[in-house]
């Protein structure tokens, strides 16, 4: 079915202009994304990538460096050399300091010869240069109907610094214009998650506070901050992962069926999760909240250092690496349905799932077995494996009468489409070239998540208390067991239900 070229037409050609284009973000994400478009035909022959940095690269040598940098995916997807020249050939870089954009010439007067093109500006770049170099791009004139802008997080540390940046950032462009990323709404299976509710007639009748008992959602990763300290020391797990990619799983969880599937819709449905959460006093996140930071440990087998011996982060820093919490979406729907959500760094394998606990049946017909029924559940597995899968109690095969034990209905991505499923950029990218804003946060989504997450920021970094230490390769620290096992609940491991 992927492979049907109906489902991937090629885009009109626009001029992507990437910011911070010698960047880790450029070099491992965006430009990976547009080589495999690329090869799969989406790009049209005129479409132009113009790298701006402040490196003195000319185009000879910045293909260079790219071609370096891209060395495996390159011979992962290209099948001839000319393919991979053909994505060369798009490349160009000019030196640009935004703070000074008089001396930018090159790639303005190329963007000039086509004013007609839709032009994405790609802000791989510090958050803090997003309105310096929107000015930048007016100051040239090169801010056209026509142009759209990419906006990468962290859009801020909290409310005020993140509003500082929309209202620099809408100084020059509309909110129609502004594309804030948030990748994990590019992932497949996060929006195959609207694709199981919202077209199947299945589930929605039961996804409410009436049959569910309670929804998890783990994402957990096994590599550490690797050498990102700099930023990572500053912001830590509630704003690098539970402001942003949770609560916006949690939307797209929670949300109420949107009349449409489109940009305006969706936001605005999304919203209405986000302003309903209900908000957590002092008292509440000490109770409802538990903050680890990783201690030396082994994953897969290896020793790996503690976060406090990670090259640049501060000597006896607070910065929580884990976080859990327990929240309530206070609508009708959900009423009193926890989400009991928790991510993490160095914890024991890289996974994220989503798990729907529907409630147990109201009376158990088979006496003898009544302790062997154990409530449905719907497992969404985002990565790796992506899949779903529905966990139904089942007679056991054989005359013995009837024993009961749960057993699963099971779809694997990989096995049942046989593709690969693309990178989250691959999909955005071109979203931002199409002008469909549908997968991305509108402005007001990203100011209520802070709204929501400021005071827990506040109670949990006022408190000045110290992280819990969990050692790398666990699952966190024993305390996020105690916050759902005091509800008479528990953590289903990711992998425990895909075997
Ligand atoms: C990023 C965070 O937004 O998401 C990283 O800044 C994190 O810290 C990453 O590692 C996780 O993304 P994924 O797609 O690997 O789950």
């Amino acid at each position: 079915m992927q492979n049907d070229r109906s489902f991937r037409p090629r885009i009109p050609p626009f001029d992507l202009v990437l910011f911070g284009g010698t960047g880790d973000l450029s070099l491992r994400k965006v430009l990976p994304a547009m080589l495999r478009r690329d090869i799969d035909g989406q790009l049209d022959p005129a479409t132009r990538i113009l790298a701006c940095s402040l490196d003195h690269h000319d185009a000879v040598a910045y293909r260079a460096l790219v071609g370096a940098a891209l060395e495996g995916v390159r011979d992962e997807v290209c099948a001839t050399t000319e393919q991979w020249d053909r994505f060369l050939a798009r490349l160009s870089h000019d030196h640009v300091d935004a703070t000074a954009p008089d001396g930018a010439r090159g790639f303005a007067e190329a963007l000039h010869a086509h004013p007609d093109r839709v032009r994405v500006f790609y802000l791989a770049t510090s958050p803090s240069l997003y309105g310096t170099i929107s000015q930048a791009l007016a100051q040239l004139g090169l801010v056209t109907p026509d142009s759209r802008v990419v906006l990468e997080k962290p859009l801020g540390r909290d409310l005020p610094t993140s509003k500082a940046i929309h209202d620099a950032v809408a100084a020059v462009f509309h909110e129609d214009q502004v594309y804030r990323m948030d990748h994990y709404l590019g992932k497949e299976t996060v929006q195959n998650l609207m694709a199981l509710r919202f077209a199947n007639a299945l589930f929605e009748p039961m996804w409410n506070a009436t049959y569910v008992d309670h929804v998890q959602i783990t994402v957990a990763e096994s590599l550490g901050i690797g050498h990102r300290a700099a930023y990572y020391d500053r912001f830590g797990a509630v704003r690098d992962m539970l402001q942003n990619h949770l609560l916006q799983l949690v939307c797209l969880l929670a949300m109420e069926p949107p009349g449409v599937f489109d940009a305006a819709s969706v936001r605005a449905k999304k919203l209405e999760v986000l302003r309903a959460l209900r908000p957590k006093g002092p008292d509440d996140v000490l109770r409802d909240c538990v903050f680890g930071q990783y201690g030396p440990g082994a994953i897969g087998g290896d020793r790996v250092a503690g976060y406090l011996d990670e090259p640049g982060v501060a000597d006896e820093s607070h910065t929580e690496t884990f976080v859990a919490a327990r929240v309530f979406v206070d609508t009708w729907r959900w009423a009193g349905v926890p989400f009991y959500l928790r991510t993490g760094k160095r914890l024991e394998h890289r996974a994220s799932e989503i798990v729907v606990r529907f409630k147990a049946v109201p009376h158990v017909i088979f006496p003898d077995q009544a302790h062997q029924v154990v409530a449905n559940q719907l497992v969404l597995r985002l990565q790796p494996l992506e899949g779903i899968k529905l966990v139904l109690m089942t007679k056991t095969p054989g005359p013995g009468g009837i024993r009961l034990r749960p057993a699963a209905l099971n779809l694997g991505y990989a096995e049942t489409f046989k593709t690969p499923l693309p990178d989250a950029y691959e999909r955005l990218l071109l979203d931002t070239a199409k002008g469909n804003q549908t997968l991305f946060m509108g402005r007001d989504e990203v100011e209520a998540a802070w709204s929501w997450v400021d005071p827990i920021l506040q109670a949990w970094e006022g408190s000045d208390r110290p992280p819990i230490r969990y050692a790398a390769g666990t699952w966190g620290p024993s305390a996020a067991y105690g916050l759902i096992e005091r509800d008479g609940r528990s953590w289903v491991e990711p992998g425990e239900t895909f075997g």
